[in-house]
């Protein structure tokens, strides 16, 4: 079976980690405090979008999907830049012209400076998502004449585990331990509220709206006999609950998938939901030898440059599962590896799309596939893994030429 002729291929980006300069987020600070390598002028993709659309171009892409910067367009609460929002409609416009879809998302990670200066508690506060809300009306009737593919928040889980759970993100709390006391009541609830109210906003606006999220999802496995109880706690809690929120509010189900955890039942007061989910991260954090004794395990497969091991085998069985739960069209929104890695680009690549055809061809209704990402880019602090089909200087890294051949044909080449 080949890819079917309407199936898109694509490339996901986001705007702070690629525009550069985004000195009015949030974040801009934050990487200071934190001690991060500074973002700084980042891929230069707010002044050089025509050489990213050349990119996209040589890549034989169908769609682009890309984020829009609250702290440019709303630079000040309230007030907004007609010249910012005017850039993103010509880039949305430019793409089109070419053939080439923009799914534009509204909230990848960054948040104005602003933002929480005047909200402080962040989305604990409920009157964020009304900030929310007026900044997402703004773009959206802005874009509407070109856009009507729309990703309303990145990875909702991660940004508010890392900015409300572990202190990754701004505001920095630390909230994971218990779970229960505000992260699920409160949290969870104000952000799934907002993309209700987005999702509304976009339909009136444009009855065909294509709308939804891009969700993070791992393969979950249990780390040994006993810990399937825990595997499914986390599995719930970290994938499937913020989709179960929304669930009359979206047109697809958006999934970002790079790689696999096993799941410990743990004791440890401080981990949430009695879980020891095993991040690569958490890993990192703890050392090998704390993480394996509090019952933490990773396994022999390859790793890429984040220490995430290659699952491609788990990714079919995982989306055809997602088809099953929720009887959606799918997009794949995020998939991709960082280099140094134990495996090239073109072998991730083959490994991963073949094992979406065969959800696929088991009746998963996959709509497309976007590669993360166009460009190496900053990485939350770092500059050092990099994911892309091009490098920051724009030259074709490996697996691109592999991309683009799929992309032109439909097909997966042979090795
Ligand atoms: C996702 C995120 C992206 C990118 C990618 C690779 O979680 O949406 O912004 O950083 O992971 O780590």
């Amino acid at each position: 079976m080949s890819f079917p002729k309407s199936f898109l291929w694509g490339a996901s980006t986001a705007a702070y980690q690629i525009e550069g300069g985004n000195a009015r987020s949030a974040l801009w600070d934050w990487e200071r405090k934190k001690g991060w390598e500074r973002s700084g002028e980042a891929c230069r993709s707010w002044d050089l979008f025509d050489e990213d659309l050349k990119l996209i171009k040589a890549l034989n892409l169908h769609a682009y999907r890309f984020s829009v910067e609250w702290s440019r367009v709303e630079p000040e609460p309230g007030r907004f830049d007609q010249s910012v929002i005017d850039r993103y409609v010509s880039w949305a416009r430019k793409l089109g012209s070419e053939g080439i879809r923009p799914f534009v998302c509204l909230h990848h990670f960054s948040e104005p400076a602003w933002l929480l200066r005047e909200h402080p508690e962040g989305w604990l506060d409920e009157s964020v998502s009304g900030r929310f809300l007026t900044f997402a009306t703004r773009v959206a009737r802005a874009l509407a004449p070109v856009v009507s593919d729309w990703v309303t928040f990145n990875e909702p889980m991660v940004f508010l585990a890392g900015a409300y759970g572990f202190h990754q993100f701004p505001p920095g709390r630390w909230m994971l331990t218990d779970p229960r006391k505000q992260f699920i009541p409160v949290v969870m609830p104000h952000m799934a509220a907002a993309h209700k109210r987005v999702y509304g906003m976009l339909h009136d606006l444009q009855p065909h709206a294509n709308v939804g999220i891009a969700q993070n999802v791992a393969a979950v496995e249990p780390a040994r006999p006993g810990d399937e109880a825990a595997a499914h706690t986390w599995d719930l809690f970290m994938h499937r609950s913020f989709i179960d929120m929304i669930r009359d509010s979206q047109d697809y189900l958006g999934l970002n998938y790079y790689t696999r955890i096993f799941v410990s039942k743990t004791r440890v007061p401080w981990m949430p939901l009695g879980t020891l989910p095993g991040y690569a991260e958490l890993e990192k954090g703890l050392t090998w030898p704390v993480f394996k004794m509090l019952g933490g395990r990773r396994d022999g497969k390859p790793r890429t440059g984040m220490n995430w091991e290659v699952v491609p085998e788990a990714f079919g069985p995982l989306v055809l599962d997602y088809h099953k739960s929720y009887k959606k069209p799918i997009y794949i929104m995020e998939n991709g590896m960082a280099e140094p890695s134990q495996i090239t680009r073109t072998e991730f690549l083959r490994g991963h799309l073949s094992s979406l055809k065969s959800a696929m061809q088991a009746g998963a209704d996959v709509r497309g596939y976007f590669h993360w990402s166009l460009l190496d880019n900053y990485e939350w602090g770092s500059y050092r893994p990099r994911f892309g089909l091009y490098t920051r200087a724009r030259r074709p890294a490996d697996g691109a030429d592999f991309y683009a051949a799929v992309a032109a044909s439909g097909e997966i080449p042979n090795g």
